[in-house]
Formats: C-alpha cells, sequence, structure tokens
C-alpha cells in the first residue's frame, strides 16, 4: 500500500507546529498503525531526518501511552480500539492520513505526537489511595461481594488512562477518566474508606489541571478503547453531591 500521510510536526513545547505531509509506501495491510509510523522513522533515520515522536509501550492495547488523532478520531477509526491496536488493512492504497497528538490545555504537546499525560497522575495521586492502616490482606471469600456489583466494578476498572475521553470531549474534561477511576473503588467495600474525600479531591484536582466540565456530549463514550460507559460520569456525580452534603452537616 501506498498513502499520503499529513503529521503534526512540533520540535517542542513553545515551537510552533505544522501538518508536514509524508509518503509512505510499502505498507502492508497487516502492519499495526504504528509499525507503519515505524517504517515512515526508518525512512526518515536513513535520510538524516529527524524521526517522528510518538507515544507507545504495550503495543497490545494495555498500557494506555499510545496517542494519536487519526482523521480527527482520538485512536482512529474503529470503536473499542486502541491506536495501537489498529491495522492498516482498515485503509486502502492511496489514501490520505490526518495523524495528530491529543489537543487539551491539561495536555501540553511535549514534542510532535507526544504530550505530556501527568496531569492524570496528579489526579490520581490526589485522591486515589487508602492511607488508614488495614491489616494483612484477607482471604478472598471473606468480603462477599456480589457478582453484579463485582462485574461493575471491573468493568469501570478497565479504564486504561489514555486520556483520548479528554481528546475527544470539546471542553477538554477528563470525567469519563475521572468517573471510571472513582466508580471502581465506589462500588466496592474496600474503597468506602475516605471515599468522600477522594471525591472531592479528585475534582478539584482536575479543575486546577485545567480540565473542562461535563456538557453530556457522550464523545468520551464514544471513543473510549474500552468502552467505558457514561453513567460512570453519573455516578461520580452522585458521589460528589453526597460527600458535599455529608460535609456540610
Ligand atoms: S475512560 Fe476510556 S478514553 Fe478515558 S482514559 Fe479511560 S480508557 Fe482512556
Ligand atoms: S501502546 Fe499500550 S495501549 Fe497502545
Amino acid at each position: 500500500m501506498r498513502l499520503n500521510l499529513k503529521i503534526w510536526r512540533q520540535a517542542g513545547p513553545r515551537a510552533a507546529g505544522r501538518l508536514v505531509d509524508y509518503a509512505a509506501s510499502g505498507v502492508s495491510p497487516d502492519m499495526s498503525f504504528l509499525e507503519m509510523l515505524d517504517v515512515v522513522n526508518e525512512d526518515l533515520i536513513k535520510r538524516g531526518e529527524d524521526a517522528i515522536a510518538f507515544d507507545s509501550d504495550c503495543r497490545e492495547g494495555i498500557c494506555g501511552m499510545c496517542s494519536l488523532v487519526v482523521n480527527g478520531v482520538p485512536h482512529g477509526p474503529d470503536r473499542g480500539t486502541t491506536v495501537c491496536q489498529l491495522h492498516m488493512r482498515r485503509f486502502k492504497d492511496g489514501d490520505s492520513i490526518t495523524i495528530e497528538p491529543w489537543r487539551a490545555k491539561a495536555f501540553p504537546i511535549v514534542k510532535d505526537l507526544v504530550v505530556d499525560r501527568s496531569a492524570f497522575d496528579r489526579i490520581i495521586a490526589s485522591g486515589g489511595y487508602v492511607s488508614i492502616n488495614v491489616g494483612g490482606a484477607p482471604d478472598g471469600n471473606t468480603i462477599p461481594i456480589p457478582k453484579g456489583v463485582s462485574e461493575t466494578a471491573m468493568d469501570s476498572a478497565a479504564c486504561i488512562g489514555c486520556g483520548a475521553c479528554v481528546a475527544a470531549c470539546k471542553n477538554a474534561s477528563a470525567h469519563l477518566f475521572m468517573g471510571a477511576k472513582i466508580s471502581h473503588l465506589a462500588l466496592l467495600p474496600q474503597g468506602q474508606q475516605e471515599r468522600h474525600q477522594r471525591v472531592v479531591a479528585m475534582i478539584e484536582q482536575a479543575d486546577a489541571e485545567g480540565f473542562g466540565s461535563c456538557s453530556n456530549e457522550g464523545e468520551c463514550e464514544a471513543v473510549c478503547p474500552k468502552e467505558i460507559p457514561i453513567s460512570n460520569i453519573a455516578r461520580m456525580t452522585r458521589e460528589y453531591v453526597r460527600a458535599v452534603l455529608t460535609a456540610s452537616k
């Protein structure tokens, strides 16, 4: 396959960026999207040019590192799929593909297609652990949890922290990410300790990082590679209201 690529190049956080045209040839339909970019980079390096910077780690849809907007869609055209799991057979010979980084104030560009997502780490750190001494690990069956509850908590825990929900949202809201993180703890008995402090601290941290608010657009759910439903946002809102009302009593 031969493809016409338009790729965002930006030398550094303060440099001006622009879309640059590249012709990619010798692309196999069996390659992943990131392998196709590896081939483009090998050609650039052979020519003595600067390789295109992009993030990846597991390339198996697990780590959440890959973060490309493909033809305007975070993670590209396949639903429930990270861009590292997107394959070139999804495209046709001669196609034009535009590749851009996540765009959000809270995710500043580091270089080319790489953005700084440490804001997510700070949100997790602000409320993401239980600080009281709970003793040794109990046997698995000493805390019975209804199957439906454990399944729902597990579905929320599937969030890989990629940030596509932020990139897709016109408000650059992190509500789906936070809703998933808060839900998976709030649903389980082990997460009841410091439940109220956790939701308040995480929402305050997200505001401080510059993420926007939620206006129920649903774009986040549509692009989430783990298909986290927006019901997680509703649960987070209920958790927040409960925490604020409890504090005011
Ligand atoms: S909610 Fe989905 S899109 Fe958002 S960070 Fe988690 S996995 Fe990525
Ligand atoms: S590189 Fe790990 S999820 Fe894509």
